[in-house]
């Protein structure tokens, strides 16, 4: 009898574990309030949602950048969004991923070559682009995009 109950309760941990994961795959894009620099998964943050963390910070040093005319500095390596390692590889592995990081970095190159005077219109332009791809692969976060707009 006892050992019935040992086994049931071993079955109910592993049930939990199971739970506990799935969720945690959930999380890939899940709805982010303010991004931080602290790992949101217990399991470790993927290389992906780290250089999208970047590149939200980035993206509010441009907007303060291009409010005050000053010239736009781009620090990140931003053709690492076609291959970084992704919680859901699958979905970075995606042909619409794939066209939709394509058309985000042409817009970055956009606003490197932008002058003073354009430099507001590419800005919204890039961030329009985070949002097409958000909208169709990873809803979550774009709460927290809206707010670069
Ligand atoms: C080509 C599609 C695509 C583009 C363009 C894109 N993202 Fe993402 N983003 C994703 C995917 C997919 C994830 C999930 C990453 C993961 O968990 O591996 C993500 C995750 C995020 C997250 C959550 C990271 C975390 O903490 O888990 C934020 C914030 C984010 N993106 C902001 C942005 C911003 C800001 C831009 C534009 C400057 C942008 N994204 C452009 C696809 C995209």
């Amino acid at each position: 009898m006892q050992k019935t109950t040992r086994e049931v309760i071993a079955c109910l941990l592993l049930l939990l574990a199971l739970c506990i994961s799935c969720s945690e795959k959930e999380k890939a894009c899940a709805p982010v309030d303010t991004p931080t620099t602290q790992a949101l998964n217990p399991n470790g943050d993927s290389e992906l949602a780290l250089l999208m963390r970047a590149m939200f910070d980035e993206a509010v040093q441009i907007k303060r950048q291009v409010a005050n005319e000053e010239p736009i500095s781009l620090k990140i390596d931003y053709e690492k969004i076609l291959t970084a390692h992704a919680t859901e590889p699958e979905k970075a592995a995606s042909v619409q991923y794939q066209a939709f990081a394509k058309s985000y970095l042409q817009s970055i190159k956009d606003l490197q070559s932008a002058s003073p005077a354009q430099g507001e219109a590419f800005y919204l332009n890039m961030v329009e682009n985070c949002m097409t791809c958000h909208k169709a692969l990873c809803p979550g976060p774009m709460v927290v995009i809206k707010k670069l707009r």
